[in-house]
């Protein structure tokens, strides 16, 4: 695997032959993002990897400081799935001066959810995003629906600014006692650790009621904040919406998603699950 810290030298490396697949993380690789690299291998003919920390996209009181870095350990894991390129560039290189130009999501889609509760969140991923397209020119690029309204806001980006490039969602991979693998979990106590699976728990069964054709789907949300809250969490949504828009369904609509961030302790965890 190549390793590049300049735009200019990935640009040179990149061969202009066969299809390019880009996956971009912040690093602290986990088998989720290494599944994505594996889809990423069935794409493409090459696969871009990278590592970037982006500030844009962490408000002011929230963790970019301590993120965890683990470089040399993500090098291995991505030289091991067989990934071509790693960019891994510096703040200096990604933002030589201050980003003026950002792409700014409608507030439909990026004032919603985890977007209420992180304001201009999304306006920073969007903005590296575009900047990572431009840089490394991709035909794919792939991200985890583990961050759905991510996924959701980059193929509308990339759809509305008629981009050339396809862009392909990977399911959320998850630890045997079905919490979804993060880099955040990092920061759980062994007792929160232990009560971290409930989240998914209760997706599950939000999810099976709704297939069981329960329909007050108000009620349901407020079961399960409520049974978060009893088991020590502080949760800023439950809610069930459309997958194609994350928008409020209506009576008769199918198609749904849950989604749900909560906060045990210090720690924010965010999950969704498919209806
Ligand atoms: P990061 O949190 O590092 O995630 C990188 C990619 O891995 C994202 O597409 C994310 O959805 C995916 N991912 C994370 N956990 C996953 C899991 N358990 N299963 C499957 N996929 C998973 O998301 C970001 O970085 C950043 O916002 C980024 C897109 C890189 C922009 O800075």
């Amino acid at each position: 695997m190549r390793i590049h810290d300049t735009i200019a030298g990935l640009r040179a490396a990149r061969g202009s032959a066969g299809r390019v697949a880009l996956v971009p993380t912040m690093g602290n690789l986990h088998e989720g993002h290494i599944a994505l690299m594996t889809q990423a291998r069935s794409h493409a003919d090459q696969v871009i990897a990278t590592i970037f920390v982006n500030r844009l996209q962490f408000r002011p009181g929230e963790d970019f400081e301590t993120y965890p870095r683990t470089f040399q350990a993500d090098c291995e894991k991505l030289a091991a799935a067989g990934v071509e390129h790693l960019f891994a560039p510096t703040e200096a290189e990604m933002y030589p001066q201050p980003q003026t130009y950002q792409i700014e999501p409608p507030p439909e889609q990026a004032g919603i959810l985890d977007g209420e509760f992180r304001p201009g969140h999304f306006r920073g991923v969007a903005t590296v995003v575009m900047k990572l397209f431009q840089i490394a020119q991709p035909d794919v690029a792939l991200f985890g629906k583990k961050d759905y309204q991510q996924l959701m806001v980059i193929r509308n980006m990339a759809r509305e600014f008629n981009l050339p490039l396809e862009i392909v969602g990977g399911e959320t991979v998850r630890a045997a006692d079905g919490l979804a693998l993060s880099s955040r979990n990092g920061y759980l106590s062994a007792a929160e650790r232990t009560q971290a699976p409930n989240l998914y728990r209760i997706l599950c069964n939000v999810a099976e009621a709704v297939r069981g054709g329960s329909r007050d789907l108000a009620k349901l949300e407020k079961d399960a904040v409520l049974e978060l809250q009893a088991s020590g969490w502080i949760p800023d949504y439950v809610a069930l919406r459309k997958k194609v828009d994350l928008q409020l369904p209506s009576a008769h609509d199918s198609g749904l998603v849950v989604l749900a961030a909560a906060r045990l302790g210090s720690t924010r965890l965010i999950d969704n699950l498919e209806v």
